[in-house]
């Protein structure tokens, strides 16, 4: 099938909900363009999912965006950035059409954490899949071989934000709970980076229970403005991305479970539609 090829809006996927936490800031330093996020809410969450399933997830989300006319996607998702967007990158997009682009989160927050953190000792929290891919240490390590990452996975805080159930006396006592093994790994950490898009909705409850000195890093400010850096170096991309400031959102779950579980994450109201991935 021939992708379409006229300016069309910039795709945000993500497994579920947690994107638009991404979304919300990208938006907010790039408001001019016009957006399509993809939720595949239906098959969420991706984060305890093996190797092979996200990356089969992803490219067939990805590939959705392109049919919709996407140029440039987004995998506003550590899960999927960590698990399926070098294949993609290296192995699918020059088979499906080398002149699309597809961008993950990874890379831009991994690209100034040297230069916050002052004891180059960084924590690191997220998934089960995003922590057992190694990648941040990876992509740290490229950039800044000094720095080390202290990792530990807690795969309890995307369920308990999806369920609704994150302002619970149960959700503290998982959070204090990571945090704490977290610290008892290393206790010169000074920069605490969020990998999971999840978590900016337990923010509150995650600095209660974190040392105040330590700086807790917000990737959809880095990612927006790494986006706005990538689209000013490269105009080839940038003229085919429209500029109408429409956004659009698509769940491949029900649209009213999405328009109401959405608001959490953005604090407005949202119309999705549902679509069908395959
Ligand atoms: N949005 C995913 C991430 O940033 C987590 C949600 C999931 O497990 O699907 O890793």
């Amino acid at each position: 099938m021939t992708l379409p090829t006229n300016p069309a809006p910039i795709g945000i996927f993500d497994s579920g909900y947690g994107g638009l936490t991404i979304f919300e800031k990208i938006q907010k330093q790039l408001p001019q363009y016009d957006y399509i996020y993809l939720g595949d809410n239906a098959r969420a969450p991706y984060g305890t999912r093996s190797f092979e399933v996200v990356y089969d997830y992803t490219l067939q989300c990805v590939k959705k965006l392109f049919d919709l006319g996407c140029h440039l996607v987004i995998l506003a998702c550590n899960t999927a950035s960590a698990k399926a967007l070098r294949t993609i990158q290296q192995n699918d997009l020059p088979n499906i059409d080398p002149s699309r682009r597809v961008l993950g989160i990874i890379r831009p927050t991994s690209e100034i954490i040297g230069e916050i953190t002052q004891s180059k000792h960084v924590g690191l929290l997220g998934t089960s899949g995003t922590i057992q891919s190694n990648s941040y240490p990876m992509e740290v390590a490229k950039i800044f071989p000094e720095v080390n990452i202290v990792s530990h996975a807690c795969p309890m805080w995307v369920p308990l934000i999806e369920n609704g159930e994150h302002q619970s006396e149960g959700a503290d006592f998982f959070i204090k709970k990571d945090i704490d093994t977290l610290l008892s790994k290393n206790n010169n950490i000074d920069t605490l980076i969020l990998g999971c898009t999840h978590y900016p909705l337990i923010l509150e409850k995650i600095k209660k229970y974190l040392p105040s000195n330590i700086n807790i890093i917000s990737q959809g400010d880095i990612v927006g403005q790494s986006l706005k850096d990538y689209l000013n170096r490269h105009p080839e991309i940038e003229t085919k991305c429209s500029k109408n400031a429409h956004i659009e959102f698509l769940t491949t779950e029900s649209a009213d479970k999405f328009n109401a579980s959405a608001a959490l994450f953005l604090n407005k109201k949202i119309n999705a539609k549902h679509i069908n991935i395959l």
